[in-house]
């Protein structure tokens, strides 16, 4: 190990799944955006012989038990099995404006913050690919079987076309895209509704093999409308794939509720879950003109409702 910083402090952004959640794990392609909610994450040196995971009080041994924050702590021990486990206590800090279970790319986030800032204090400095590799076993100790959209979503920044099979591909945006995130208050587990999609795969496997072909075709489409600013086909293509949601059971009573609030003043397009599903959180494409009006009446009902504007920054130093 080389001489240790004082500290090192990295961040990198949430996200937003666009179209292909869920599809994007059996092979599809997919659409997300990084939004402007970040997990911040310092490290520095420890008391004792012992690292240590913070956040909000709450502190959890890198080596013990698997923790609260068990994605951190997978990438610090891949970190020092790869690198060497340090010879004195490491301190990892993460400070997080994403709330944890909300399908805004918290863990995927803290793990892409967690491999930049503890590699590099103990002397490695990494490239953006095995940055992204770290992270993944980050995204593997919260539920199984990650595509990697999610920490490469944060890692990159923007928005970005990725499939398994091909990668991340950034999307360059010619004109601005406001996005209405809004957090049901309900935190869900990703690894749950993962393995329930993959049930539904397996008891209908060629519909969903359609299904998935769809869902790249809808990607592709939606970075056209991109490109030609097709706001009202964007929308549309959100609401085809909330309906495929549902139908793989990943909506709920609460966010098909919330997305018909949304879309009932036709001050949006398009609106559907983002992310797992089975709680979190929703996305709608508001019509620019309206979309403060769409924030001010939704927020009277869920506090935790933002605009975001794309691109945002992805990893960043602090
Ligand atoms: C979770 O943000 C997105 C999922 O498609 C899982 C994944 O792609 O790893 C549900």
């Amino acid at each position: 190990m080389s001489a240790l910083e004082n500290s090192i402090t990295a961040s990198a952004p949430g996200k937003v799944i666009i179209i292909g959640e869920h599809f994007v794990v059996h092979g599809s392609y997919a659409v997300a955006a990084a939004i402007n909610k970040r997990a911040k994450v310092t490290v520095s040196a420890g008391k004792g012989n012992e690292s240590v995971i913070l956040s909000n009080g709450e502190k959890t041994s890198v080596m013990g038990e698997k923790g609260k924050f068990s994605a951190a702590q997978a990438v610090a021990r891949r970190i020092f099995e790869e690198y060497g486990t340090p010879s004195k206590g490491i301190r990892v800090e993460i400070e997080s404006e994403i709330p944890p279970g909300s399908g805004l790319g918290s863990s995927a986030a803290i793990s892409v913050a967690t491999a930049a800032s503890l590699s590099k204090f103990i002397g490695h400095t990494l490239d953006n690919d095995r940055i992204s590799e770290i992270a993944s076993f980050g995204e593997k100790s919260v539920h199984g079987n990650p595509s990697g959209i999610d920490s490469e979503a944060s890692l990159l920044g923007g928005m970005i076309l990725y499939s398994r099979e091909t990668g991340a591909k950034q999307i360059p945006l010619n004109r601005g895209i406001q996005l209405l995130v809004v957090y049901s208050g309900h935190e869900r587990s990703t690894s749950a509704l993962v393995s329930k999609v993959t049930r539904k795969k397996e008891e209908f496997p060629s519909t969903f093999a359609h299904l998935s072909d769809a869902f790249s075709f809808a990607s592709l489409q939606l970075v056209d409308a991109l490109s030609t600013g097709d706001l009202p086909y964007l929308g549309a293509l959100m609401n085809l794939a909330q309906a495929s949601l549902f139908w793989v059971g990943c909506s709920t009573k609460e966010l098909d509720n919330l997305i018909e609030n949304v879309l009932s003043d036709e001050s949006c397009f398009g609106a559907k879950l983002t992310g797992a599903g089975g709680g979190g959180s929703i996305i709608a494409l508001p019509k620019p003109e309206k979309a403060g009006e769409a924030l001010t009446r939704i927020s009277k009902q869920y506090s935790s409702s933002f605009l975001v504007s794309i691109p945002q920054e992805g990893l960043r130093w602090e």
